[in-house]
């Protein structure tokens, strides 16, 4: 564990061999769909006429509310289940969001039903359209008042403790519309096997898909079989069940053969969610000495009037320093939109950057280094929960990104550093993300030969899990990586977590160490922590094969969290819990230089240190913190997507407006993997990483722009106008 072995499927990568799920072969002729989309945000459909569309030659199938078949609802995130809205498939003529579906067509080519979409003729009703905060007819809820999870915090006085600071900071921060934009596309593809559904779909949760397929069409979940053994690129968007995959399994039903439904690029960003926008208003206090005391944080998060999506987090920044008094609130602004989803690191993204632009203007105000400010107020508990920390490396991270950066050689005077006409400025944050952890399954069969194969229906989303799973195994079993076979991504599979919230690589592991210790009774293995004894005792095995099923569940759960599993549910639990505080940390640290007279920005320099308990693999790790490195820059210096304000539709929906960062806007980027270890968290002391650097950088940015310029800019992306 812990060696930089390379990809489980580099081979197949890197000579473009099929290993997404909408390569997968079909039987027999697969017809292509394309859903027509509302061109309204708000309103109603007054009238369908299919006459044209039906004529172009090869159609096969229009589908619209009128002539849908029926589907039983879902529940969505808030009401604990995977349905991306509320609002069901082609259910009525009312619109709630631009780009609603409004029409499945099913054609013998995707040309052809391309070609009949044009000739659809729709007319709408329409009604003025709420896009986005501050519009006409937004709507503010308190949170508190809808969904008990997201309670306010009431930690002693936090406003006495304000009125009594040396120093104080008031500021309103502000985080855009994003949209994850993956390469692979949203797509599936359906076929009926018999009374079986067969789902090819790139998807972050196949036993969650199963069920929920299933109760959707009105099928059993042992007729529902969803492949997806590969996923391109999904950071949340991949998690929901989208409209697409009930449309294409009824318009396969119908049609008695298979359909190829796919979002495009464009209809991607109303089809399955985005980041939504918030408003982040901070007030943060300190003593004379810098000690932290009051801490005020509102978030405002848009969403849908039809469905109240919101991610809060604030319990997670009340638990990072050691605050006298915390006092929080989340509302939701609801206007006429598609529904938001997951975004890497959904709450702590928007939270995290509000807490510690905060935390750098604090530190300013009370002329105090922002290194050492951070590490002054330093905690070991979660001072509202009053849980202890299992493991907490944060000032071992900023004292490692302080050495590699040469952080001591920072002038604090704003506009003090300068390389001709670059005006040079120096920022840092904190990054975090909770250890989360879900239930796990893994059947483990190993063979006389040497060889073993783990099979476990959880999804490798481009981070390396098929990768780390054959190193979880090799080391207990003493069989090496290469000897050892991984299948995932399939529900005939025993089930395995989500692909979210950064879960996989605890839960997973911590299955397969299980199914390791139910092989060593299975042969009676005397010493079972020892790999050479293992082996030996596979190789001397009175059969061919031997298989167990391992299962795991995170402290605080019980074995009905495995069963809800088994039936598709999602039981997440980590961060802040009962009785102790997992999260994993980092030190980010950048370098910006503004050129006086464009006011361009680059980034040529920043450092991450990281320490997150284990680390399986430093080679998928580095790529990891690396891409959320770079996905952070893109958060403070291009992601955004504009709306439309009279319309309420998105204006940049393609990946050449929408920017993210180019191998133009990188440079230097220095990670440092800080050693931790946690023996309380799980079986082998892992936190997960994949969301963890993309927290903290736009912060860092902000504040380094701010050392270079001497202007404070809080609402993200930072432009070239801000800096005018
Ligand atoms: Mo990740 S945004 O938790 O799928």
């Amino acid at each position: 564990m812990g060696q930089p072995i390379t990809r489980y499927e580099a081979v197949q990568k890197v000579t473009g061999a099929k290993i997404y799920a909408d390569d997968l072969p079909v039987p027999g002729r697969a017809a292509y769909g394309w859903m027509v989309t509302s061109t309204i945000a708000r309103g109603r459909i007054t009238g369908i006429d299919d006459a044209a569309a039906r004529a172009v030659p090869g159609v096969q199938l229009i589908m619209t509310h009128e002539n849908r078949p029926p589907l039983s609802p879902l529940a969505t995130f808030a009401g604990g289940g995977l349905a991306i809205t509320s609002v069901a498939p082609l259910a009525g003529p009312e619109i709630h969001h631009d780009g609603q579906p409004i029409a499945l067509i099913v054609a013998d080519s995707f040309e052809a039903a391309r070609e009949a979409s044009f000739k659809l003729a729709v007319t709408y009703a329409a009604s003025t359209a709420t896009a986005t905060f501050g519009d006409p007819g937004a709507t503010e809820r308190n949170v508190a008042d809808i969904n008990p999870m997201f309670e306010p915090i009431r930690h002693n006085d936090a406003a006495a403790a304000l009125a009594g600071s040396a120093h104080t900071v008031t500021a309103e921060y502000r985080t855009p519309i994003q949209h994850h934009n993956p390469i692979e596309l949203f797509s599936t593809t359906a076929y009926w096997d018999g009374g079986t559904l067969v789902l090819h779909e790139p998807n972050q949760f196949v036993w969650g898909l199963k069920h929920a397929a299933a109760e959707q069409l009105g099928i059993d979940p042992d007729n529902v079989r969803v492949k997806s053994p590969f996923v391109g690129g999904a950071f949340g968007s991949k998690a929901a069940v989208t409209h697409r995959t009930a449309l294409a399994a009824l318009a396969a039903r119908q049609l008695g053969r298979p359909v190829k439904l796919v979002a495009s690029r464009d209809q991607g960003f109303t089809h399955s969610g985005h980041r939504q926008e918030t408003r982040q208003a901070v007030r943060l206090g300190c003593d004379a000495q810098g000690r932290l005391t009051g801490y005020e944080h509102k978030q405002w998060e848009f969403t849908a009037r039809s469905t109240p999506y919101q991610n809060g987090g604030l319990e997670k920044t009340a638990a990072m320093y050691a605050f006298q008094a915390v006092h929080t609130d989340n509302y939701i602004v609801q206007g006429d939109r598609n529904v938001p989803t997951f975004m890497r690191s959904p709450a702590e993204m928007p939270t995290v950057y509000a807490l510690e632009a905060a935390m750098n203007e604090l530190a300013a105000a009370a002329g105090i280094d922002p290194v050492e400010f951070r590490k002054r107020n330093d905690t070991r508990i979660d001072p509202v929960a009053g849980v202890p920390y299992t493991s907490r490396s944060l000032n071992e991270c900023l004292d490692a990104a302080a050495e590699r950066f040469g952080w001591s050689r920072r002038n604090p005077a704003p506009r003090s550093m300068r390389d001709g006409e670059w005006l040079i400025g120096w920022g840092c944050a904190m990054a975090m993300y909770p250890t989360l952890m879900m239930p796990s399954t893994a059947r483990l069969t190993v063979r006389r030969g040497g060889t073993a194969t783990i099979e476990v229906a959880a999804h490798d989303v481009g981070t390396g899990c098929y990768t780390i799973a054959t190193q979880a195994a090799a080391e207990r079993l003493g069989i090496a990586p290469g000897r050892i076979t991984v299948r995932m991504g399939d529900s005939r599979l025993p089930p395995g977590p989500i692909a979210g919230g950064s879960v996989t690589t605890a839960s997973l592991t911590s299955a397969i160490v299980d199914a390791c210790n139910r092989m060593a009774e299975t042969l009676g293995v005397d010493n079972a922590t020892d790999p050479a004894a293992f082996a030996a005792a596979i190789a001397g095995m009175d059969r061919p094969e031997a298989e167990v099923v391992g299962a795991w569940f995170p402290a605080g759960m019980d074995q009905s969290s495995v069963e809800a599993l088994y039936e598709g549910g999602v039981r997440i639990s980590g961060g802040t819990t009962a009785d102790r505080a997992m999260y994993a940390f980092g030190a980010e640290m950048v370098e910006v230089r503004i050129n006086e007279r464009t006011r361009e920005i680059r980034v040529p320099r920043v450092v991450g240190a990281f320490a997150a308990g284990r680390i399986m693999n430093t080679r998928t790790a580095h790529s990891q913190y690396l891409g959320g490195l770079i996905w952070g820059i893109g958060s403070a210096l291009h992601e955004a997507t504009e709306i439309d304000h009279k319309r309420a539709r998105y204006v940049n929906d393609n990946i050449a407006e929408y920017l993210v960062p180019v191998n133009a806007d990188i440079a230097d980027i220095d990670i440092i993997m800080v050693p931790e270890v946690d023996n309380q968290i799980n079986a082998l002391g892992v936190k997960g990483i994949g969301e963890l650097a993309n927290v903290g950088t736009p912060a860092a940015i902000t504040d380094a722009i701010w050392h270079a310029t001497g202007i404070r800019v809080r609402d993200l992306p930072v432009r070239i106008e801000d800096l005018l």
